[in-house]
């Protein structure tokens, strides 16, 4: 989540602000790419639970499109 909230304050950088995570996830880590659409929406949901009131169609939709983003740079290095 503090990698999350970094990337949160980087939005126009995102590929130099995620690189180190994104080389260890691809090439350490070997984590299937999959997984990462499964946490995004895990996330989604632990935040909807425990802000219900915050957690509006509007917030859900930019928290949906961020992590998004961010799986797509944290596996763009597979090969
Ligand atoms: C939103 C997407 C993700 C973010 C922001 C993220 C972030 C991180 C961070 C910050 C670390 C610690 C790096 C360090 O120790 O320097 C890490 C490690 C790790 N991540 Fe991810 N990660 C994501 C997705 C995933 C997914 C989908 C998986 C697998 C299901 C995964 C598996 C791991 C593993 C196995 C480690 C190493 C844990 C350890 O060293 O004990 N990550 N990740």
């Amino acid at each position: 989540m503090t990698a999350l909230a970094s990337a949160a304050n980087h939005l126009d950088d995102l590929a130099g602000n995620l690189s180190s995570l994104s080389d260890l996830h691809a090439y350490n880590l070997r984590v299937d790419p999959g997984n990462f659409v499964l946490l995004s929406h895990i996330i989604q949901v632990v935040l909807a639970t425990h802000f219900p009131d915050d957690f509006t169609a509007e917030v859900q939709a930019a928290s949906d499109k961020f992590l998004a983003i961010v799986s797509a740079v944290l596996t763009s290095k597979y090969r």
